[in-house]
């Protein structure tokens, strides 16, 4: 009798914790950049403080974005490739004026985990890719952000966001703007007015705001008003999130901290005709990165530019941790546009199955096709880590309820001599559910009782 009394209750606590569970309490909200100007041809390269974003302690739980045109509608690559959008979190002054935050040193920069010092400080960022890449964070992980605690007096949280679109209407080369040849940008100082070295042929130093890509002779079109369109979601902080660190890994990176590490940029060469012959045309890059902290990785995902063949990342010992291999497109609308990435693969590994330990050397790998050179292409990492050191999040209430229940009435059976009986049943409930085990109306006398 005791045994069946607790199979009961367990199957009515077991359906009142299903029913717990429900929808999770995401949020989520989409928000427009301010507008900015592209003529055809024409580089932005803008810089928005204090942006539209979720306020209070929140854990994000997904940030993605797209270009839009003044009437909302998606603008396809092949008219204004974005080239990267980030979006940084920082502590600005709770007075400041608007404009006073362009001087960087009247704002504290709250940077992501590494392992870069001096760049890719983001906490999110994605380029051509955005609009086929998962973003999501798995629960019970997030991005915790805005906790009062961690701003110091007189400051509050706020977002910057960098937006880099390059118009290729009617230019003379798309592949070669949207890959910032020098040449076709007729740069030779960069935006500070430095000279730009000889042998640099292509990247970030040559497609600074405002730069004009080589025109076909003749081409007209419109200037045209676009918008950065992103979309946060997000729950509002609770003690059952664990939150996640960001890591930025860079192919550039050559782990020595100097000027000549995380250059962000770097170029493929063509290959030569033994290679080619070889149908061996895939320049791959490899750097090693010692990451500080390890932890759990719950999520990864590469960056790469046209031309991109896909990214590794391995563990000391050789194992693969995470692979992010891009998609192109096959067509000519938003979101399949041929020749570019319009998508990257994603990692989501049964939590706990993939650790990194603390101080782990990683090697990262980074594929492109050299069928052609390439100028100013990127291969970033991203990973989420949950570190050890934290303790799991604490059991809903009923859970715990529910597990001293199950002691108890193992108890109570062992006392009966029920164990096996106990054990079958429970299995049963576990596969069959409760109502093909009991009637209705015992069920409500016990629950009225
Ligand atoms: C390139 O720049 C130089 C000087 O900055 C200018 O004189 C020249 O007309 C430019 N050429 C083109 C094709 O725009
Ligand atoms: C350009 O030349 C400098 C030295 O003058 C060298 O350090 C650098 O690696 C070269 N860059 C490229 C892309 O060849
Ligand atoms: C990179 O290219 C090498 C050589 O072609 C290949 O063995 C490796 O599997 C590739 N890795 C990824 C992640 O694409």
């Amino acid at each position: 009798m005791q045994t069946k009394f607790c199979l009961v209750l367990f199957s009515l606590l077991f359906l009142h914790n299903t029913e717990a569970l429900g929808p999770v309490g995401v949020k989520t909200e989409t928000f427009l950049s301010p507008p900015f100007y592209l003529k055809p041809g024409q580089v932005a390269n803008k810089y928005y403080f204090d942006i539209p974003f979720p306020k209070g302690h929140i854990a994000v739980k997904s940030f993605n974005g797209e270009v839009i045109d003044e009437s909302g509608n998606p603008v396809p690559l092949h008219e204004t490739y974005l080239h990267h959008w980030v979006v940084e979190r920082y502590h600005g002054f709770k007075d400041s004026a608007p404009g006073d935050e362009l001087d960087l040193s009247k704002i504290i920069l709250v940077r992501n985990s590494g392992l870069c010092k001096h760049t890719l400080g983001q906490y999110f960022g994605l380029g051509s890719e955005t609009r086929k890449t998962d973003t999501w964070v798995p629960d019970p992980y997030g991005i915790v952000v805005g906790n009062p605690e961690e701003v110091p007096a007189g400051y509050e949280e706020r977002w910057l966001l960098n937006v880099h679109a390059i118009d290729t209407r009617g230019v003379t080369d798309r592949l070669g703007c949207t890959e910032c040849r020098c040449g076709l940008y007729n740069v030779t100082v960069d935006e500070y007015g430095h000279a730009i070295r000889p042998n640099y042929t292509g990247g970030l130093l040559c497609c600074y705001d405002e730069t004009q890509c080589k025109m076909r002779e003749g081409f007209e079109s419109v200037t045209r008003k676009l918008f950065l369109k992103y979309t946060v979601e997000w729950v509002d902080w609770e003690p059952r999130i664990v939150p996640v660190k960001i890591y930025i890994l860079d192919i550039t990176d050559s782990g020595t901290n100097s000027r000549q590490s995380c250059k962000v940029e770097y170029e493929v060469k063509e290959c030569n005709s033994e290679e080619r012959a070889n149908g061996d045309c895939v320049d791959t890059k490899i750097t090693r990165l010692v990451i500080p902290h390890g932890g759990d990785i719950i999520y990864g995902v590469a960056h790469q530019h046209s031309g991109g063949a896909g990214s590794a990342l391995y563990g000391q010992d050789g194992r693969l941790l995470c692979t992010s291999i891009p998609s192109y497109g096959e067509g000519k609308d938003a979101g399949n546009e041929a020749n570019y990435i319009v998508g990257m693969s994603t990692c989501y590994p049964k939590p706990g199955s993939v650790k990194i330990a603390d101080g782990e050397t990683l090697t990262l790998i980074s594929n492109y096709s050299s069928n052609q050179m390439h100028t100013g292409v990127m291969n970033l990492f991203y990973i989420l880590v949950a570190e050890h050191e934290q303790l799991p999040p604490a059991p809903p209430k009923n859970m715990i309820c529910f597990n001293s229940l199950i002691s108890w009435c193992i108890e109570m059976s062992v006392k009966t001599g029920a164990v096996l009986v106990a054990g079958v049943s429970l299995i049963s409930i576990a596969t069959m559910g409760f109502s093909r085990l009991y009637h209705k109306n015992k069920y409500e006398a016990l629950a009225g009782a």
